[in-house]
């Protein structure tokens, strides 16, 4: 039998050691980045925050504070090239579980106005829209407001 090569994908809870890769994603997707110090508490507070690797290259993560009753995702972020394989969606489905065990009742996200990839995967993913937060992020023209989804448990 011949050897061949084969993609490895690999999700695990995020180190320290992800921080360098993981800020130069968040600077590559946003227009409005997380500061390194920001992602840098958010591991080291222990936030629920899991890597993705691809081949050992980080390609994905998602941050999120699971507490009872109400959980939060914080950030999501997927690169460019891996965008639309499922990533994301897998991502959620590990905290929806975690919050499920520890008995969270519901799970609570901001998304930008403007965001519809995001808004499309948050949708199948059954949250719903409960409120709006009024000029809740900054934008190239001024502010701009956030949706407030949510999932019930
Ligand atoms: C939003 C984001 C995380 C989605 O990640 P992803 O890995 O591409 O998402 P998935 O492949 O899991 O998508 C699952 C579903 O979401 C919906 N979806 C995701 N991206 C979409 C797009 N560009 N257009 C339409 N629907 C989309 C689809 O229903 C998709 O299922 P399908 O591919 O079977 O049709 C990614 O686009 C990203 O990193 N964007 C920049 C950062 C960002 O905006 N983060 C969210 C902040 S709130």
């Amino acid at each position: 039998m011949s050897a061949r090569s084969v993609d490895l994908y690999n999700i695990t809870p995020m180190t320290i050691n992800d921080l360098d890769e993981v800020y130069e994603l968040e600077l590559a997707s946003y227009s409005f980045p997380w500061t390194k110090e920001i992602l840098r508490d958010c591991i080291l507070y222990n936030y629920n925050s899991f890597s993705v690797f691809f081949n050992n290259e980080l390609i994905g993560y998602i941050i999120s504070k699971i507490t009872y009753p109400e959980t939060h995702i914080l950030n999501l972020t997927v690169n460019t090239a891996f965008r639309r394989k499922g990533i994301g969606q897998s991502l959620i489905n590990l905290v929806i579980n975690d919050a499920k065990l520890r008995k969270s009742e519901d799970i609570i996200l901001e998304v930008r106005a403007s965001n519809n990839e995001a808004q499309a995967l948050y949708h199948k993913l059954k949250f719903k829209s409960i409120g709006i937060r009024r000029g809740y992020y900054e934008s190239e023209n001024g502010r701009e407001d956030a949706y407030v989804l949510k999932l019930s448990l």
